[in-house]
């Protein structure tokens, strides 16, 4: 029988289940997701999220999916999961493996979902070891968003780098900016942060600025939904307002991910498809805590779910597969596959 054990994501035989990160820190309820239906719905409210998750997920889904239904729906199914969140690449790379062995049958597909999992696991402690190689002794560190166990089938993305650097016993301090509209950071990173036992300190994303110019940050972290041959990538709005931030402040920013977050077929960001989002996400929030408005309820509302950081803010793309630098990307070597 498969078993499969993350954070947030587990497989026992047919059952997938997940943790709601919408109701975090205040609440751990796991909820099943077992049908595309499920998934969808937990997907598109971001009870799901993080960009390696949605893709494993999405992949141990269909495959649950095929052991009880025709071949020939896969196909369509697999296109419903594919349009649920635009941005992040690893939707589109799980569900690319997943396609490619339609042909080889139900048990195959168990099997390749289960691989791409355990495969996003060794990734995450390969990016994470090369992450943590770029931080120092007491280095306090801006980050974005959550990029951690929750988002991941391992130890995390920016967080795992994190995370061993603690392990490795540099004294590091994280500033967890709270990442309106939807509080990742506020809500997920804080969490993580306490239970890895790393110091951190939460603000809100407009301090950012101010915390920089007190000389309060050496460096800046983040993760990645999509990055394209150019070098510029997609991640959390907000991400490229502290690379701004960063290169005015002569800060280092370095963004942390996983091969399967490359995407080679999108030359630059302006070609990446941004999610806009709910308008009420920003007219107030809701979660475990009840919800509230503050508002007016027809407010006109911008509220796309992610930005673009060019490539020519980047110090460094820390990838499974090494690290960086611009001349690199420029070579294309970022999109060689392990
Ligand atoms: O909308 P979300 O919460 O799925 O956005 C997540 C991010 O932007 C993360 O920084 C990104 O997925 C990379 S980390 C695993």
């Amino acid at each position: 029988m498969l078993e499969l054990n993350a954070r947030s994501l587990r497989v026992q035989g047919e059952r997938i289940v997940y943790l709601d990160q919408t109701l975090l820190p205040q609440q751990e309820a796991w909820f099943s997701c077992s049908t595309p239906e499920l998934w969808q719905d937990a997907v598109r409210k971001l009870a799901i999220r993080g960009a390696p998750l949605i893709g494993l997920s999405a992949a141990l889904v269909l495959a649950q999916y095929a052991q009880h239904h025709a071949p020939e729906t896969w196909q369509a199914v697999s296109d419903r999961l594919r349009a649920t969140r635009p941005t992040a690449v690893n939707l589109m790379y799980c569900l690319d493996a997943m396609e490619a062995c339609f042909s080889a049958g139900p048990s195959r597909m168990i099997e390749r979902a289960a691989e791409l999992f355990m495969e996003d696991r060794a990734l995450c402690q390969r990016m994470a070891e090369r992450g943590a190689d770029l931080l120092a002794e007491g280095d306090r560190i801006l980050t974005h968003c959550n990029t951690g166990a929750l988002a991941t089938a391992g130890v995390g993305t920016a967080i795992g780098a994190f995370a061993v650097a603690q392990q490795r016993g540099r004294n590091i301090t994280v500033y967890v900016d709270e990442t309106r509209p939807l509080l990742q950071g506020g809500r997920l990173t804080a969490w993580e942060m306490a239970d890895l036992g790393i110091r951190h300190q939460l603000v809100c994303d407009s301090m950012a600025a101010s915390l920089m110019a007190a000389g309060k940050v050496d460096k800046v972290m983040v993760g990645a939904d999509r990055i394209c041959a150019n070098g510029d990538f997609a991640n959390k709005v907000g991400t490229y307002m502290l690379a701004v931030l960063a290169h005015h402040h002569g800060i280092p920013f370095y963004v942390v991910a996983p091969y399967t977050t490359v995407d080679p077929n999108t030359a630059r960001g302006s070609d990446i498809p941004i999610e806009q989002r709910d308008p009420n996400e920003v007219r107030g929030v809701a979660g475990a805590f009840g919800a509230v408005q503050w508002a007016p309820a027809d407010a006109p509302v911008w509220n796309p779910a992610f930005d673009v950081t060019p490539a020519s803010l980047v110090s460094a793309w820390v990838l499974d597969t090494g690290v960086f630098d611009a001349a690199a990307i420029a070579r294309g070597e970022h999109i060689v596959r392990p």
